[in-house]
């Protein structure tokens, strides 16, 4: 499975690509960035490891050798900068991001690639992706609350001294500051977290609080988020890679699912090699559902306001 990241040379692009060689299951990562060096030294990086990791080919490369990729996994965006409003920097990102299609469009691609949005606002560039690309709406994910997920779940171990892999707790809706806990589907393996004396009104404020904002204290303490967002997006790429067929709380054009569509927004995604197989209506609280329906306002304006 060949494997692209367009922002390769950045940190969420190499941590991706650090990601999949560790995991072993695509067999060529070639990273494209607007910074040649960078994409070209963090291969060389990568490539000093092959010997005691995996077989895989990895390189800096160009549009045109990616035309024949079957997962484009697009990471590159620019960072706010000071006194910048939120909606600039969307503006600023959406015009990146729309030079970045424009590459993929003329070098051209395989009518099965999947194209794999990281960047953000990540539900609002998968919008764009999914109707500027001519792809079906499939093959056209985002991200979306994988990596709030993740938190969430590790908070929830880490706070109630549980095993991070025996928590599943899901965040849905957009990523961003609308996005939704799902409670009602928090267990430790297997068993409703909602049973733990511990699990108070006041713990899981402070837990999705700590989620929600969990963006912003890593950036202020290391610039960025890096190696979770790297481990989401293999999760995610395994899932496509091996036809997996997994759940995943991952972005896409939405069909009417808890009666939200037009929108790109996460709610639970069967995934595999084909892109998105379906997505699931399953039974939330009515709260949960609500907050959903909340996202998708929250994204259709911000999508009017960018002019899409
Ligand atoms: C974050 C970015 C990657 O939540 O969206 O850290």
């Amino acid at each position: 499975m060949k494997t692209t990241i367009i922002g390769g040379g950045g940190r969420v692009g190499s941590c991706a690509a650090f990601a999949l060689q560790c995991g072993g299951v695509v067999s060529e990562i070639q990273l494209l960035d607007a910074n040649q060096d960078m994409a070209e030294g963090e291969a060389l990086d990568l490539v000093h490891g092959s010997a005691f990791s995996s077989d895989q080919l990895i390189y800096a490369g160009d549009y045109d050798r990616a035309a024949d990729s079957d997962i484009f996994v697009i990471t590159a965006g620019l960072r706010r900068k000071p006194d910048e409003s939120r909606l600039d920097l969307i503006n600023r990102n959406v015009s990146l991001f729309n030079q970045i299609l424009d590459s993929i469009i003329s070098a051209g691609f395989k009518n099965d690639a999947i194209v794999f949005v990281v960047s953000n606002p990540v539900d609002i560039l998968t919008h764009i992706a999914t109707q500027r690309l001519g792809l079906p709406w499939r093959q056209v994910i985002g991200l979306g609350t994988q990596l709030d997920t993740s938190r969430f779940s590790s908070f929830i171990a880490e706070e109630l001294r549980l095993a991070p892999t025996q928590v599943r707790a899901l965040i849905l809706g957009e990523h961003g500051d609308s996005m939704v806990p799902i409670w009602s589907s928090a267990t430790v393996n297997g068993l409703p977290i909602e049973g733990l004396p511990e699990c108070t009104p006041a713990f899981q404020t402070k837990v999705f609080d700590r989620t929600r904002g969990s963006g912003a204290e890593v950036i202020k303490k290391k610039g960025g988020a890096g190696w979770a967002v790297g481990i989401t997006i293999r999760d995610t790429i395994n899932a496509i890679a091996l036809d997996q067929k997994r759940l995943q709380p991952v972005s896409s054009l939405q069909q009417e699912t808890y009666g939200i569509r037009d929108i790109c927004l996460s709610v639970p995604t069967r995934i595999g090699r084909t892109g998105v197989i379906d997505q699931v209506e399953i039974k939330l609280w009515p709260k949960e559902q609500l907050g959903l329906q909340n996202s998708a306002c929250t994204l259709q304006n911000t999508l009017k306001q960018v002019g899409v």
